[in-house]
């Protein structure tokens, strides 16, 4: 295994579930956050998770005490000068990312790996914000990370296939199933998933079925997990707004045009579970 020490920018609804999967493998992970209360935030929120998995008896106590163990939370980009892979899981903004690659170009040792987790943004263009644009790639996750089977390895026409190889090893070292895409916005899961969201939302707004009806027959008729406004709310309908309109632009197909509606919901600040209010109310009983 060519990955030992792991470290992980961000450590937000995405991040926190990545360093978590990485540190209950046995990586000794790093994760980074941009202020104290942030990252004391994201730290709590894996403690939760675990003491979640200990309550089902999914977990044993001491497990969850070697995972804490192998996290270390930092707010200094200079704890990864270790690290033989770094995965950023920051928010969708290229300015960011392009400074943030910039540095760990200048802390990390010219050999380690360096992925996003981005989930709509070219690994293309994100390869060419570091001095090795080869040795980055995507490594997309999906949401809960630690209950989530799949990751996508993304690769670019100009990926070491040496990278590639340890990442998706890595990926399978901590539990994880890879299918290797082409870096194509949207990869493979967002690309079927998004528009089938969309429609969703179209269905919903041209009055076809109430949101409780949508919802149950998507579960019910196709055997879904939860339907697909309930799953809007899930990821965030300001992450499924951007996603859609980044699809847009680069594929220019109506599939992929977000509706007026899910427009609206996210300018009322209807975010989904994040903001207590989206297609369903979760302030109080969350939906099931
Ligand atoms: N620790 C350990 N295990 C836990 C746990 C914890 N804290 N919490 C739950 N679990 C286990 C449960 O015990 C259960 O295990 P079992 O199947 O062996 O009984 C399993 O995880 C499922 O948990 P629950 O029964 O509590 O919850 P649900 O059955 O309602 O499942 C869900 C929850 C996994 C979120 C499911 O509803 C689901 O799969 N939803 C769809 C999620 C999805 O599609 N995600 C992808 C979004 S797209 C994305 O992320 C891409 C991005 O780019 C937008």
């Amino acid at each position: 295994m060519a990955i030992r020490k792991v470290g992980v920018v961000g450590c937000g609804l995405m991040g926190s579930g990545i360093a978590q999967v990485s540190a209950q493998a046995g990586f000794p992970t790093t994760v980074r956050e941009v202020s104290q209360p942030v990252l004391d935030k994201g730290l709590g929120a894996i403690r939760k998770f675990l003491q979640g998995g200990v309550d089902k008896g999914k977990l044993a106590a001491a497990d969850m005490e070697k995972t804490l163990a192998n996290l270390k939370g930092t707010t200094e980009l200079k704890d990864f000068v270790e690290c033989d892979l770094v995965i950023e899981a920051v928010s969708e903004d290229l300015t960011l990312k392009r400074e943030l690659f910039g540095a760990l170009d200048g802390v990390c040792r010219p050999d380690a790996i360096f992925a996003s987790n981005t989930s709509s943004l070219s690994i293309t263009e994100l390869s060419t914000f570091t001095r090795h644009p080869e040795r980055l790639i995507g490594l997309h996750f999906f949401n809960p990370v630690p209950l989530m089977k799949l990751v996508e390895v993304v690769k670019t026409l100009g990926s070491a296939p040496a990278v590639v190889q340890d990442a998706s090893e890595w990926c399978r070292a901590i539990g994880k199933t890879v299918v290797t895409v082409g870096d194509s916005t949207g990869f493979v899961v967002n690309r079927l998933l998004v528009p089938y969201m969309l429609d969703a939302i179209r269905v919903y707004e041209q009055g076809l079925a109430s949101r409780d009806d949508i919802d149950q027959a998507m579960k019910l008729g196709c055997g879904y997990p939860m339907g697909p406004l309930l799953l809007g709310d899930y990821v965030g309908l300001d992450t499924t707004y951007s996603i859609a309109r980044i699809m847009f632009d680069e594929f220019r197909e109506p599939r992929f045009a977000p509706p007026p509606l899910l427009k609206r919901m996210v300018l009322a600040g209807r975010h989904g579970r994040k903001t207590g209010r989206g297609f369903y109310d979760w302030s109080t009983n969350p939906p099931s």
